[in-house]
């Protein structure tokens, strides 16, 4: 254990090393509870936009998360035109949205991504859960860059037309990133209790 500060705050840090990785970590598990907590589904945005640099480094982020066999088949779409993106959210499910600035993030699941470590893929779904850890990475870190999130659930058929994706490539949802609308209410997360989904097998 390894202790550092961060202004008059003290942190505890670890270094974890293994054959593999050595890194130093340094974050309180409270800052991490916080983060967790702060997400929450935005569907209203502010007109303000989010550099494309802020962009990268939260779809950065969701580019470290784990896949099967490492194929890391996560395809991030951004559509930077706010004509073309009310176009794709008119492909939504369900939800209404204010885009204001916000930009819209497609997330694919390239379908032809091998596994790295050349392994079989014995679920190819696990494609797909991969792509939804991307996801939840990107959320994430929008959160913890001050900004608001939702995903969105999309019709497959017009949002592969509207941005010309492959058929290779499977839609997972959209992603909305952007600064909250300033009558956006922070609602607290509606949750069954934990124990509903928690099971211990002793
Ligand atoms: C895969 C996925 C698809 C979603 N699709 C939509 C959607 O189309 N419209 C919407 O308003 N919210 C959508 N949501 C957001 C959920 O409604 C929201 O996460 C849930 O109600 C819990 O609220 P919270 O995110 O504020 O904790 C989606 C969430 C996920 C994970």
């Amino acid at each position: 254990m390894v202790r550092g500060s961060r202004g008059n705050e003290e942190l505890q840090c670890r270094d974890f090393a293994s054959t593999m990785v050595a890194f130093h970590f340094c974050m309180q598990f409270s800052d991490f509870q916080q983060l967790c907590d702060a997400r929450a589904s935005v569907r209203a945005f502010d007109h303000e936009a989010v550099s494309r640099k802020m962009l990268d480094e939260i779809l950065a982020c969701g580019h470290t998360a784990p896949s099967v066999g490492n194929a890391q088949p996560w395809r991030f779409h951004v559509v930077e035109d706010p004509a073309l993106s009310a176009r794709v959210l008119d492909a939504c499910c369900y939800g209404n949205f204010i885009l204001g600035g916000a930009t819209l993030v497609v997330v694919t699941c390239d379908r032809s991504a091998k596994p790295l470590d050349g392994k079989i893929l014995w679920n190819p779904r696990e494609m797909e859960y991969s792509c939804a850890a991307a996801l939840d990475h990107v959320l994430i870190a929008a959160t913890a860059a001050g900004l608001g999130s939702c995903c969105v659930s999309l019709h497959h058929g017009p949002v592969h037309e509207l941005l010309g994706i492959s058929t290779k490539e499977q839609i997972i949802a959209g992603v909305l990133i952007g600064v909250p609308g300033s009558d956006t209410a922070s609602v607290p997360h509606e949750r069954r209790p934990l124990s509903e989904v928690v099971k211990r097998h002793e």
